[in-house]
């Protein structure tokens, strides 16, 4: 069964979300679409429309997560669903109950959704495999695979500052191998027809083939930096790591950390994003992470509604709903 059949159904849209990888340029479009019609939600007195009341949403977070867990739950709750979050470390799996066990116990509890995220790579594939037809998954980070959430918000935030894809040179900088939200990132740049996608590291932490993908391979920041419009960071995953990949964070900084000096080398409207969590002083300087081209910040905000838009897409209630129905306060 090809990726694409498991994430869509037999008319096209949306079942699951677990990877970019396999969907559309319209399918992205109208998640991006979607999202702006959220973004005003959390600005309401009220902050919720009632268009996925009544569902039951299960956040299965078997990682650590700070942005992702936490906007997640507000997206569900600001569509007015009911929400419940597992505490891996003290459920019952802790006793010895598998996985899949523990997911059928939430299918007889009338889950609609499993939010899910993992340290291992095909987990969120694998539970979308596994779960009753009436259950959606969507894929909150696996392994170094897939991070496609974390990318829509990305999409979204470039367009927010930059309008079209198709003008756009952008530079993701750092930790390629290890990064799940590097790859979903390519696929969605690469989707949303960007002029050009370059890819900025050491030879260690870039994947070998990874100009299969259409990116262009720079090893020297400052010529990686000419002229881009965004530059996309990444956190250096040394979790990830098994080996020695690094000279020593203090080299790594001096060759690739972002400073004020390096980011001159980008156009002077250039925005500086970051997926979180950042490491001052390894990947970024605190002058740029907190100065006035960082969107670090927008991102975490936009994460809210680009999860509301797909959940409410995934559940069925995407961009050709009542467009009113997001706009007006809770009517329930
Ligand atoms: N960007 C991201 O996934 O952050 P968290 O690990 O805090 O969720």
């Amino acid at each position: 069964m090809t990726m694409r059949n498991i994430q869509l159904d037999d008319k096209g849209r949306l079942r699951h979300f677990l990877t970019v990888e396999g969907l559309t340029r319209p399918i992205l479009t109208e998640i991006l679409d979607t999202a702006e019609s959220f973004a005003g939600v959390g600005a309401q007195a009220v902050k919720k429309v009632p268009l996925l009341r009544g569902k039951t949403i299960t956040n299965l977070f078997f990682e650590a997560s700070t942005r992702t867990r936490t906007t997640f739950e507000l997206a569900a709750k600001r569509l007015s669903a009911d929400v419940l979050n597992i505490n891996i470390s003290t459920s019952a799996t802790s006793k010895g109950e598998s996985m899949l066990d523990m997911l059928r116990n939430l299918e007889a509890m009338h889950c609609d959704m499993f939010v899910v995220r993992h340290a291992r790579s095909g987990a969120a594939h694998f539970i979308a495999r596994h779960v009753a037809p009436h259950i959606s998954v969507v894929n909150a980070g696996d392994g170094c695979h897939a991070h496609p959430t974390q990318a829509m918000l990305d999409m979204f935030t470039i367009r927010r500052h930059k309008g079209e894809f198709h003008k756009l040179r952008i530079a993701i900088v750092g930790d390629i191998l290890h990064s799940r939200v590097a790859r979903s990132q390519i696929h969605a740049l690469s989707l949303l027809g960007a002029h050009e996608i370059r890819v900025i590291g050491p030879k260690t932490l870039i994947p070998r083939d990874v100009s299969t993908f259409g990116v262009h391979v720079f090893h020297d920041m400052r010529a990686g930096l000419a002229d881009v419009d965004v530059v996309m960071m990444l956190r250096v995953q040394k979790e990830r790591m098994q080996g020695a990949f690094l000279p020593s964070e203090h080299e790594y900084y001096q060759l690739y950390g972002l400073t004020e000096d390096k980011l001159s080398c980008a156009k002077h409207d250039a925005i500086v994003m970051h997926p979180g969590p950042i490491n001052r002083g390894v990947e970024i300087d605190s002058r740029v992470a907190d100065g006035p081209r960082s969107v670090i910040l927008e991102q975490v905000t936009n994460g809210i509604a680009v999860r509301m838009a797909i959940m409410a897409m995934v559940l069925g209630r995407g961009a050709s709903d009542d467009a009113e129905t997001r706009r007006t306060g809770d009517r329930g």
